[in-house]
């Protein structure tokens, strides 16, 4: 890939310095900085004229929204909506802040976070740590720039009082509630439901059809004016992933966002050293181990599909050419988190840039030409 000039200094300078401190302190570091920057007109101007890349060619309306381009940050990484000030800025059309829960988390016990950089992925097992929805919504979130789409995870309590589904769904319906009352809620562009996270107590028990259809129509008594998006598990059969996308097309759910951590502790999937780090460490994976499934789970729900449901594509995403596969295969927007951790926050324009080259070359004139363009469905 073409790197942009700032790529040399975070990789040679910046990288080796951060990667010498423990990864949550580093991001807990960038998080408070991010915070700041966020407040002032001029460091969110500046950050912009340093990171930002637009082009026509890569805007396009989904589903009512106007996306200026079609990268956006993952959930997870601005857990707290602290940077949702600084975010726009550094060239991401949209984020999904959160995962937020109804009730504060302190998180699960440390060390819950690891890098593995032969692998390009990183250990995660933070479990919703959340300052609490009403909270971030008073003092954090916020949108300094109105063309920013602005979307918001929430996920259970991780807690032993939330952990199966029955108490669960009542705990997000709270959650929902609290940001539909919220005066910050004309803010919000979109709400992602979060049924998918494998580092929290009863994982997963709500990426099943009874509950899937229990929770979606909980949310339909809700009445929200937002569009919903959910967050889809990567490792699901074929037939599963069609039924649970079925049932969300019934409830009207915008868009699937494919999908969330890897689980296995496949040494096919991790570098030998890295996967020797592992073993005594609990948590699940993002970045590259994540690219196959999500991938090939996009082709799948798209052949399936088609324009019933947005596609989001997430995991592994390090290159224009990683980005483009997704869109290929049929996501509409795509989001990342590790890839920008490990090739610094310039790589977002760099995709961009490397995006618009993809498309003159394959003759499209505007981005969405190219979703789907992959006829493979494996
Ligand atoms: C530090 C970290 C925290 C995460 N927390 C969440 C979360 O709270 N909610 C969620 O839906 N996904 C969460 N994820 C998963 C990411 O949103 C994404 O699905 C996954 O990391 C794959 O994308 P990537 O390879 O670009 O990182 C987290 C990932 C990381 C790395």
């Amino acid at each position: 890939m073409n790197h942009s000039l700032l790529y040399w200094p975070y990789s040679h300078l910046l990288r080796p310095i951060l990667f010498g401190f423990d990864p949550e302190g580093v991001h807990n570091a960038f998080t408070n900085i991010g915070h700041l920057l966020g407040k002032s007109p001029f460091t969110r101007g500046l950050t912009r004229s340093i990171f930002t890349y637009n082009h026509p060619i890569l805007t396009q309306t989904v589903a009512g929204l106007t996306f200026k381009n079609p990268v956006g940050l993952a959930a997870g990484f601005d857990y707290d909506a602290k940077m949702t000030g600084i975010i726009p800025s550094v060239g991401f059309a949209f984020e999904t802040a959160g995962t937020v829960t109804h009730h504060p988390y302190a998180g699960n016990p440390k060390p819950r976070l690891a890098r593995l950089p032969r692998t390009r992925s990183l250990l995660v097992n933070k479990g919703f740590k959340s300052a609490g929805v009403q909270t971030i919504l008073d003092r954090y979130l916020k949108k300094p720039n109105p063309d920013f789409i602005l979307g918001l995870s929430i996920g259970a309590t991780n807690s032993p009082l939330t952990s199966t589904p029955k108490t669960q769904i009542p705990d997000i319906i709270q959650a929902f509630k609290v940001v539909k009352a919220h005066p910050k809620y004309p803010l919000i562009d979109y709400l992602e439901l979060n049924i998918s996270c494998p580092n929290v107590l009863g994982a997963g028990t709500l990426a099943t059809p009874a509950h899937l259809s229990q929770i979606l129509t909980q949310i339909d008594k809700l009445h929200l004016s937002k569009p919903l998006w959910v967050k889809f598990p990567i490792h699901v059969n074929d037939k599963d992933a069609v039924n649970l996308v079925n049932i969300m097309v019934k409830h009207g759910v915008t868009a699937v966002v494919i999908g969330n951590l890897y689980k296995l502790r496949d040494p096919k999937a991790f570098d030998s050293q890295d996967f020797q780090k592992i073993k005594d460490l609990k948590g699940n994976f993002s970045g590259k181990p994540t690219e196959p499934l999500s991938n090939h789970l996009i082709s799948l729900i798209y052949h399936h599909f088609g324009s019933k449901i947005v596609i989001v594509g997430v995991g592994g995403i390090f290159t224009p050419q990683d980005a483009y596969e997704k869109i290929r295969r049929g996501a509409s927007l795509v989001q990342l988190i590790t890839g920008m951790v490990y090739e610094g926050p310039q790589l977002i324009g760099d995709i961009n840039r490397g995006l618009v080259k993809l498309l003159n070359r394959a003759g499209h004139t505007n981005i969405k030409e190219a979703i789907g363009t992959i006829e493979d469905k494996s």
